[in-house]
């Protein structure tokens, strides 16, 4: 991520370091996941220890260490889902996008990970796709849906 675009976002928040998190928010935002490069810059442009920002990026779990796809899809595994399905919808997307569940595309384009429940019970089985709920999902449908993204990708 371009030190520009932290800039930016530093910016916003008039580099103040009470505003850590939502920077640290704004930076994963833009890069999907929070890049060691932003980390050592945010770091010094804040005067706040590196190790710092990995512990707060560690204790809230929202945030990703490592590169991850630029479609994010989202099996959530609560009870209600799993009860429904969810561990087929998982299957399906790792047939599909030939990636094990955690893993990321070779070409960086999807990713796949796993969530507890996030409240949304009656759409069970849910998958997120890039923050987008698509409720009771078959295998059927999670198939579909990946063809067509890979498609608007310019692929298969
Ligand atoms: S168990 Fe999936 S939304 Fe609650």
């Amino acid at each position: 991520m371009e030190t520009a675009k932290v800039d930016v976002i530093i910016e916003k928040y008039n580099g103040e370091a009470s505003s850590l998190l939502a920077i640290m928010q704004d930076v994963q935002d833009e890069a999907n996941y929070l890049p060691r490069e932003a980390v050592e810059y945010i770091s010094k442009k804040l005067d706040v220890p590196v190790a710092r920002i990995y512990s707060m990026a560690t204790f809230y779990e929202s945030f990703h260490l490592e590169p991850r796809g630029k479609n994010i899809c989202t099996v959530c595994m609560g009870t209600a889902c799993h009860v429904r399905g969810a561990e087929r919808l998982v299957e399906q997307l790792e047939r599909d996008l030939d990636v094990s569940s955690g893993g990321t595309t070779k070409d960086g384009l999807f990713s796949i990970e796993e969530v507890n429940c996030v409240g949304a019970c009656a759409l069970g089985p849910l998958l997120i796709v890039n923050g987008e709920y698509h409720g009771n999902q078959t295998t059927n449908s999670v198939s579909k849906l990946i063809k067509k993204m890979k498609k608007n990708e310019g692929g298969e």
